[in-house]
């Protein structure tokens, strides 16, 4: 544990950790560009430079590439050290376009904030530019290669981070080329973290081009949606429309990155069929009137059909809160059946990965990231959790040996041997194995318990809540929404943000369903309720390791001010709120209708023993539930 002084303030840091990460440590930032916690040093941008007054090494050094030595005395404001820095960042700017004004990146730009820390503000040198020929790299990544400040962080995160072989650096000496051979789109499901790596505007968010500045946006902690990892997400939009997502840092979970789906896949949020208003019968109605005409025909129904053939549905896409505020309208109806999962298919990995895991055996991908054997059963990581293969392929890197078992494991990511079963594995010569189970795995035998002791596990499931509504189901018991439809007693349902999985028959009667997308059940329902998406909302989703993490609201609820409407207009009418503007979050909703039959507030929905989840910071790494 080297100790040094950095700009008068004692330092003591573990054994290989550099100047500019020690300095980091205690709140002090040096310049840098191609430095980046998740790739590490590369040399290649020299605006780190530090003077080094005391110690085994003296004089001006690279901050990034110099181990924190025991005795350094560290000077980050030095003349000559600050001298060189402003240098440098004149002669990046060199041939840089100077196209601030037009250029995207503007305002979360790391080249643009050094230049202007540094001081430079006059281009001295009147000869003519170096200039590049962009390349189409697809609809969703803008190349613009006369930003480019050649750190290398693009090449380095494609090809060694990512796996990517079609995009890297070309050229030599002064034309140096970060791009493809040809035009063409990326290839790498990874491939929009360049957006978020680079620390110009070489590579920006095609999507969102030209449509607001990094101030903006409405910005907050979020979750992806989209698998049951729970990478954590920056989503950001304007005027009530989401216009891109960007990687948000946890180091237990997704490191500093996020796939393509995560990142671009988000449409339905800004989607014109998205439900906006209360209907009953299909026809558009005001709150008050929907929610008491849900109050008078579910009457009728009980009445009719008695308590026991009403099912609630939830969803492994709802929100903790909400799944949780289904379970109470459930007792509070006296309701025979709760469903939180469409088909066994779906809740048996669940149920499997909540029975299985402790706070001893759930790996999560930084576990992943870190083991040295890792056995993937019966799963197609990269189309079912790409940020897992990703994990898979960090450990790869680090000499770890990858077995597939039930499953083919063709990926650029990493390379793997087939073995024929978890017990014909070397699992006692392996310090840190994982396990890795897919949703397609079969269920395991005896054996596996044997190789599973002293194992990591992580399951793979199909929903970002799915593990939380797995125990909420255990609690609730609840049975999935197929097999309760086929023991042939339900009647009627009152849906929650739920998918069908299967075909519902034409005499159930689907009372009412509540969702941000027009979902089957949404288009059957007497009365369909819109609600909030995730990101118009705060809540709590539970990952596929057990991990409760909260995201929250990043813009308000209502229509785009880029023209939904049919005419491509926004509705040409005053109003003092926006249209759409008045829904809720599935939990609220399911709270209304419980205060209307119970005639008392309801307001906490993390309640018995979830309470302890109420206190979770967006922010922070989240909390096991385990
Ligand atoms: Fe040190 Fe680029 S950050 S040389």
């Amino acid at each position: 544990m080297p100790k040094l002084i950095i700009d008068n303030i004692a330092v003591e840091v573990p054994d290989g950790t550099s100047v500019l990460e020690a300095a980091l440590s205690v709140g002090i930032t040096i310049p840098h560009f191609c430095w980046h916690p998740a790739l590490g040093k590369a040399g290649a941008c020299r605006v780190c430079a530090v003077k080094i007054l005391e110690g085994p090494v003296k004089g001006i050094q690279m901050s990034c590439m110099l181990p924190a030595q025991d005795g350094m005395v560290v000077s980050t404001g030095d003349g000559e050290a600050v001298a060189l820095r402003k240098s440098v960042i004149e002669w990046l700017m060199i041939n840089h376009p100077h196209d601030c004004p037009v250029c995207d990146e503007g305002g979360e730009c790391q080249l643009q904030d050094f230049t202007i820390a540094g001081g430079h503000g006059i281009r001295r040198y009147d000869g003519k530019k170096r200039t590049h020929v962009n390349q189409y790299l697809g609809e969703l990544i803008e190349h613009e290669m006369n930003r480019c400040i050649q750190c290398y962080r693009c090449a380095r995160f494609y090809q060694e981070y990512a796996g990517g072989t079609d995009f890297g650096v070309l050229g030599r000496a002064d034309m140096v080329y970060f791009g493809r051979q040809c035009d063409g789109p990326l290839e790498s499901p990874f491939s929009g973290n360049l957006v978020d790596i680079c620390p110009t505007g070489v590579f920006t968010d095609r999507t969102a081009r030209f449509r607001a500045r990094y101030w903006d946006y409405d910005m907050a902690p979020s979750l992806c949606p989209h698998c049951s990892l729970g990478c954590n997400t920056i989503p950001a939009a304007r005027y009530r429309e989401l216009l891109k997502v960007m990687a948000r840092r946890n180091d237990a979970v997704n490191g500093w990155f996020i796939c393509d789906r995560g990142r671009f896949g988000n449409a339905a949020v800004n989607a014109p069929r998205r439900p906006r208003q209360p209907l009953v019968d299909r026809q558009p109605v005001g709150w008050d009137q929907a929610l008491d005409t849900l109050l008078g025909r579910l009457s009728e129904f009980l009445e009719l059909h008695g308590p026991g053939s009403l099912a609630i549905v939830g969803s492994p896409r709802m929100s903790l809160e909400g799944n949780i505020m289904a379970a109470r309208l459930r007792d509070l109806l006296g309701a025979g059946t709760i469903c939180y999962f469409g088909s066994s298919k779906q809740s048996e990995p669940a149920l499997e990965a909540a029975n299985s895991l402790t706070p001893d055996t759930a790996a999560s991908q930084a576990d992943v990231r870190s083991a040295d054997l890792i056995a993937i059963v019966g799963c197609d990581l990269l189309e079912q959790a790409p940020m897992m293969a990703l994990a898979v392929r960090q450990a790869w890197r680090n000499g770890a040996r990858i077995y597939a078992v039930d499953c083919d494991q063709t990926t650029s990511l990493y390379a793997g041997e087939v073995a024929p079963a978890l017990s014909a594995l070397p699992f006692s010569e392996a310090k840190q194995p994982v396990i890795i189970y897919g949703t397609d795995h079969k269920q395991p035998d005896s054996s596996d318990d044997a190789v599973r002791s002293g194992t990591k596990l992580a399951f793979i499931l199909n929903g970002p809540n799915d593990f939380g509504c797995a125990l909420l189901a255990r609690e609730q018991g609840a049975v999935p929404l197929a097999d309760a439809l086929a023991g042939g007693k339900i009647k009627g349902l009152l849906s929650f943000e739920a998918d069908l999985t299967t075909e519902l028959p034409d005499a159930v009667r689907v009372l009412a369903a509540c969702d941000w997308q027009p979902t089957q059940l949404m288009q059957r329902a007497e009365v369909a309720l819109p609600a909030t998406a995730w990101i118009e909302m705060e809540g709590t989703f539970v990952n596929n390791e057990g991990r409760a993490q909260r995201f929250r609201q990043v813009m308000p609820p209502g229509l785009p001010i880029r023209g939904l409407g049919p005419d491509g207009h926004p509705p040409r009418e005053f109003r003092k709120t926006a249209p759409g503007s008045d829904i809720l979050p599935g939990w609220r909703l399911i709270a209304d209708i419980i205060e209307r039959l119970e005639g008392e507030r309801v307001d906490v929905p993390l309640s018995g023993r979830w309470q302890k989840l109420q206190g979770i910071n967006a922010e922070d790494a989240g909390e096991s539930v385990l």
